[in-house]
């Protein structure tokens, strides 16, 4: 859908903007791309976005919702407690009524493609998160971009890259899967694209919006230590050997036939990512 001629994001006064899982690894990264807007940023603790929003949260311009629960495995076990926020969250933000930004993901893909997933491919989660993240899409309304990417990291929260800093930093050898092909996005460059897509005023729907390149979590590791200067060698295994609850797919990469705006390679954003965490 185009946006309408009366489009409450160029009014020419500030945009106000709300962000939820502003303390996600996502969410610090909108904080600050966004930076320039008038923000409304709000952890769990200011609005646990399984409900309606609280009463006095006035309906911003803009809402950026990176509230999510992310815990792939975890979901297998609860998979009614992922569809609370990953489903219900999506439409309480979408409740506002205002441009709205989700955040989906490669999981909503099987990787039986074996090529480049674009944004008219057929979804087919293999997971329960992937199934919760395919129905928030379905659930963000028409007035919604709704943002695939793909294995994020960034300075802080939980992600790869500081795990494998911690590891490294521990043992001689990590062992890392290696039939599992995606692109670490980098959260800074997510949330710029992001920006990008909104101030261009990108027909709302399906974006992919992920890392340029591509690779596998042990080739993934292997450039980590290599960058950081850690002596730490990388054991290449499969997924059966991991034993993960939550099935994944073998390759999920991500790209736009849609002119999404580009994200640099995904090794450039591994270089930011350790600049800011002074590895
Ligand atoms: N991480 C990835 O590799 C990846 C890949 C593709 C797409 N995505 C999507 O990108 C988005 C951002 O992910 P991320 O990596 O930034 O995740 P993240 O670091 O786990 O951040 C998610 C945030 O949501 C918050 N949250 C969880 N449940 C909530 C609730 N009920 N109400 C309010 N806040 C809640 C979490 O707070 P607590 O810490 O208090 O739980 C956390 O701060 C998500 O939509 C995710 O599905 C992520």
């Amino acid at each position: 859908m185009e946006h309408p001629d009366t489009d409450p994001l160029h009014t020419g006064r500030r945009r106000r903007v709300l962000i939820t899982g502003a303390r996600g690894q996502l969410g610090a990264a909108l904080v600050e791309a966004f930076a320039g807007d008038d923000l409304v940023a709000l952890d769990r603790a200011g609005w646990d976005v399984s409900l309606p929003p609280p009463a006095g949260l006035d309906a911003p311009d803009l809402v950026l919702h990176a509230a999510a629960w992310t815990d792939v495995d975890g979901a297998e076990e609860d998979p009614q407690g992922a569809a609370a926020i990953n489903v219900g969250g999506v439409a309480n933000a979408a409740s506002f009524g205002v441009p709205l930004v989700v955040f989906s993901t490669d999981y909503v893909f099987d990787g039986r493609k074996g090529a480049a997933y674009v944004e008219s491919d057929a979804p087919s989660p293999l997971s329960a998160y992937g199934r919760t993240k395919l129905h928030g899409e379905a659930a963000a309304g028409e007035q919604a971009w709704i943002v695939r990417s793909s294995w994020l990291f960034g300075p802080t929260g939980h992600n790869f890259v500081r795990t494998m800093l911690r590891l490294g930093a521990e043992r001689d050898e990590v062992a890392v899967v290696d039939d599992q092909r995606g692109c670490p996005t980098y959260v800074g460059h997510l949330a710029a694209a992001v920006h990008e897509l909104v101030d261009n005023r990108a027909p709302f729907g399906l974006w992919h919006l992920a890392a340029g390149g591509d690779c596998t979590w042990a080739d993934f590791a292997l450039a980590i230590f290599e960058q950081a200067g850690i002596d730490c060698s990388v054991s290449r295994i499969t997924s059966a050997e991991l034993g993960a609850k939550a099935p994944r797919p073998d390759c999920s990469v991500l790209r736009s036939e849609k002119g999404a705006p580009e994200l640099p390679h995904w090794r450039e954003g591994l270089t930011e990512c350790l600049a800011r965490l002074g590895a």
